[in-house]
């Protein structure tokens, strides 16, 4: 979609920002918008962050891209050939928001949602054109994954599916489409699967959560990212596969609840990083160091990658 020219972001929180460099790069001027005036001036920071990682990972600059922050949601949404919303994961207020929009665009504007797993013909009820409507899930953070998974509700036109995926490509992302929405999509969908074998493996006294976390770093994170899950299941031969998951399968967690360590980590206010602890316990140095150790490496490992 080459003749997107005007995007407007709404939601300027941990999502919106990293978007809006990100396309702001690739030559689109965005507009990104809050209702709260210090989410605003706050994303003018994460923007340059962002910009900061995406000249480290020497993201090339299209020209003619900018970023500008507006507190008037009209304002925002002038001339925008794309919408994108970024508001709190919640089904009403997006439905809401999402509505009045339609009135403030022009016909011909596609409307994305990044949500996590609402379904997206949820949200579309209620719209007079829900054709134009999309989901469009950015992988947190969002200016280093570059993986956009692309969902069409019941009635999104082809053509806007069409026209999201060229967009995402031309960002320089790759973009994956979902044939038939589901739950949760399907990178939350493996990621939960993963997360709740550990967990079932730490509440049932196995190994504790450093030795987890070592074993899947080294023995599946590092390895998945060059060998994906179905070559991998190439790579091993199916007859050793279907040999091993014949038992294995029936023994690993189908666990429907919530883990409890985790559950009682939570009623502690054992949140984790943001409230200085959960399964481990960060100091504020410790903090502010992991989080440039992590984007460092996540550039290096993304520049060995690509
Ligand atoms: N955080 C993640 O890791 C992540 C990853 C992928 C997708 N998402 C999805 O992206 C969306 C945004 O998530 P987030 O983590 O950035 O949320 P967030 O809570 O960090 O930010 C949301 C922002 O929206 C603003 N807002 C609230 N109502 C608004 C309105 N009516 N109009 C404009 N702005 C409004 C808030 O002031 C806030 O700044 C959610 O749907 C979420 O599920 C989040």
């Amino acid at each position: 979609m080459n003749d997107v020219k005007r995007v407007a972001i709404l939601g300027t929180g941990t999502m919106g920002p990293g978007m809006g460099a990100v396309m702001a790069r690739a030559g689109m001027e965005v507009t990104l918008f809050d209702v709260k005036p210090e989410a605003l001036e706050k994303a003018a920071a994460t923007v340059s962050l962002a910009e900061g990682v995406l000249d480290r990972l020497e993201v090339p600059v299209a020209g003619g891209g900018s970023v500008s922050y507006e507190s008037d949601r009209a304002a925002s949404l002038k001339g925008a050939d794309v919408v994108c919303e970024a508001i709190p994961e919640q089904l009403e207020l997006k439905r809401q928001v999402l509505s009045e929009v339609e009135d403030e665009i022009s016909a011909e504007a596609i409307i994305a949602s990044n949500t996590s797993g609402i379904p997206v013909t949820k949200i579309a009820e209620g719209m007079r054109h829900p054709e134009r409507f999309i989901g469009w899930h950015w992988s947190n953070p969002p200016h280093l994954i570059p993986m956009n998974e692309i969902i069409p509700g019941e009635q999104t036109a082809p053509e806007v599916t069409a026209a999201t995926e060229e967009l995402t490509r031309r960002i320089g992302y790759h973009p994956v489409t979902l044939k038939k929405e589901v739950p949760g999509f399907v990178e939350n969908r493996v990621l939960y699967a993963i997360m709740r074998e550990c967990l079932a493996l730490l509440d049932e006294g196995v190994m504790d959560a450093e030795g987890i976390d070592l074993c899947v770093k080294w023995g599946i994170g590092y390895k998945l990212a060059v060998i994906p899950p179905i070559h991998l299941l190439d790579m091993a031969g199916l007859d050793i596969y279907t040999s091993v998951a014949s038992y294995l399968n029936s023994d690993l967690s189908n666990e429907a609840g919530v883990s409890s360590t985790a559950t009682g980590l939570k009623d502690q206010g054992r949140l984790g990083i943001k409230t200085g602890g959960g399964f481990f316990d960060y100091t504020p140095e410790q903090i502010k160091e992991l989080g440039a150790a992590r984007a460092a490496a996540l550039v290096g490992v993304r520049k060995v990658l690509s």
